[in-house]
């Protein structure tokens, strides 16, 4: 008899590469697979089991690649598909799972497909693969309805057609340059099945899966009715016409059945921001996708009862359908949380939400809390994400140069938003050097003086370092058969500013958010904690893990 193989997906820790940022191997001050393929033994040495590698592929970096022109091959940029082959190769020997980034709602308009839609007539075979409608108002001059880009402005371009006329006008919910795909369209279907094929034959081990709640619109494409959408707000109205439609699951049931044709089945994980977590649940239905990055999570402010609040309704919500939930605290696209917790607001997301409260930031604050919030996520039941330097400690960076500002939002919001580029800087990898290790010098984002402090060679073997923290906490993470997937009870009263739950076996986890130490809950050994347990108490901002 075979043994019921393991699910590696219900509680792997996936790393996110943010491949611009995370090591340049070719010396142009561009991150690349030469990078990644070279810190391969870092990652195995953190702990973690899977690298998410965000999208390599061709593209005019208008949106730092999440604006492919080819989805089936890799930016010169960041290296070619033999490289590419290549580092899946070394990860698979490394015992590292490897993710990709796939971005269906959306191409370049670099890509051959829009290239075609605009050479040829409205009402084309080649427009219908996109979104393209007729203005409305005299000569067709205002766009066909009151959609607004996340990225600030309008959500709708006017072509100019072949014979030098005003044209028809094309949809792109992000920016000009990424025109919305058509999923009513057979055409797109079968592409992206195709393409989910291409890279599974090339060993692959699962996607990540861009906007995931955004692929198929509301026929007739109605007026929404108010005006201050931006990145990352879930829905604020039911039946959306463009978020969360319920046709999105048909997709990605076809998408399933693509992944389990393959051996090991390969899997998916979704970029869906939802506005309950029950619409989340829809995503991970067994015969969808396997898992979803828990946005609630990350949005949730340092606080007891929101924090448990939302424990308790992911747990509960994602356990109805029998997938693992996820814990994610960062990403390219949110302010980094040491910063984000050293905050009055713990919960604001500054730099992409205009009523964000932009207040000071206590840094050492940030760093304490996100100590302690990496032991709490870790010992959560289901799997976890790391965002590429969460593990060092890196805090958002502020203040840089508005002349190095790369994301469109900058742009797009008419310079009223700063963006994501503060926690897309390049790595440090070494105390000093030009780019601290990143590459050999130069570097397609500044990195603030004093970086190096934070660097992997300053924090290996520091025993007070975030990442020691992290490789003691991954390692024991892998050791302790309580942790991982399973469920989790609580010790801890709601409203106590104490959030302290049992694991089985023999296993359980603080953390304090109040202002005053605490008692420790039962236990036989103190495994590990945030900070130095003062006198036996656990600390205002930090967590520990016990032997019970
Ligand atoms: C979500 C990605 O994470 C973000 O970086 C990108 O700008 C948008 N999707 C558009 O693809």
């Amino acid at each position: 008899m075979t043994e019921p193989r393991h699910d590696w997906w219900r509680d792997a820790v996936t790393y996110q590469v943010y491949i611009r940022s995370f090591a340049d191997g070719t010396g142009d001050g561009v991150g690349d697979i030469a990078g990644i393929r070279s810190r391969l033994p870092y990652l195995r040495d953190l702990g973690v089991d899977a690298v998410w590698v965000t999208p390599w592929y061709p593209s005019p970096m208008n949106d730092g690649g999440y604006d492919v022109a080819d989805f089936r091959d890799i930016s010169p940029e960041f290296g070619t598909l033999a490289g590419a082959d290549a580092l899946i190769r070394d990860a698979h020997a490394a015992g590292l799972r490897v993710l990709l980034d796939i971005v269906p709602n959306h191409t370049s308009h670099r890509h051959a497909w829009f290239a075609a839609a605009l050479a040829s007539a409205p009402g084309s075979r080649e427009r219908a693969r996109y979104i393209f409608r007729p203005g409305v108002g005299a000569d067709g001059l205002l766009p066909p309805n009151d959609w607004l880009s996340v990225f600030g402005g309008p959500a709708w371009t006017r072509v100019t057609e072949r014979d030098g006329s005003p044209g028809e006008w094309y949809l792109h919910l992000f920016d000009t340059t990424q025109p919305d795909l058509n999923w009513s369209d057979r055409d797109v279907h079968e592409e992206f099945l195709d393409v989910l094929r291409f890279w599974f034959d090339r060993g692959v081990d699962g996607f990540r899966i861009d906007v995931a709640h955004g692929l198929v619109k509301q026929t007739g494409l109605p007026d929404l009715g108010y005006e201050d959408e931006h990145l990352l707000e879930p829905p604020r109205i039911e039946d959306h016409p463009f978020w969360d439609r319920d046709g999105v699951h048909d997709i990605y049931r076809e998408w399933r059945e693509v992944a389990d044709a393959y051996d090991p089945a390969r899997v998916f994980v979704a970029e869906a921001w939802v506005d309950a977590p029950d619409r989340l649940a829809d995503y991970v239905r067994g015969d969808e996708l396997h898992t979803a990055f828990n946005f609630d999570y990350l949005r949730a402010p340092w606080s007891e009862p929101e924090l448990r609040a939302t424990i308790d309704s992911t747990v509960q919500s994602i356990g109805v359908v029998g997938a693992p939930t996820t814990w994610v605290l960062s990403n390219h696209d949110v302010e980094r949380h040491v910063t984000r917790y050293g905050r009055k607001v713990t919960s604001a997301l500054v730099g992409v939400d205009r009523a964000a409260d932009a207040g000071p930031v206590d840094v050492a604050l940030g760093l304490r809390r996100a100590r302690a919030a990496a032991l709490l996520t870790l010992a959560l039941p289901g799997g976890a994400y790391v965002y590429q330097g969460e593990e060092l400690g890196l805090h958002e960076v502020l203040d840089l140069p508005e002349s190095a500002l790369r994301d469109p939002i900058w742009k797009r919001s008419r310079h009223t938003l700063r963006g994501r580029d503060g926690c897309r800087v390049p790595l440090p990898w070494t105390t000093r050097g030009p780019s601290y290790g990143f590459g050999v010098g130069r570097c397609w984002l500044p990195q603030p003086p004093g970086w190096g402090a934070l660097s992997v060679q300053a924090e290996r073997d520091d025993p007070g370092s975030m990442l020691e923290l992290y490789r003691t906490a991954l390692r024991m993470r892998r050791e302790l058969p309580a942790l991982g997937d399973g469920r989790l009870r609580w010790l801890s009263d709601p409203g106590s500013d104490v959030l302290a739950f049992a694991r089985e076996p023999e296993f359980a986890c603080a953390v304090n958010m109040g202002p005053t130490p605490v008692d420790l809950p039962d236990h036989s050994r103190v495994l590990l904690s945030s900070v130095p347990l003062a006198d036996g108490l656990l600390p205002t901002d930090a967590a520990v893990w016990l032997a019970t």
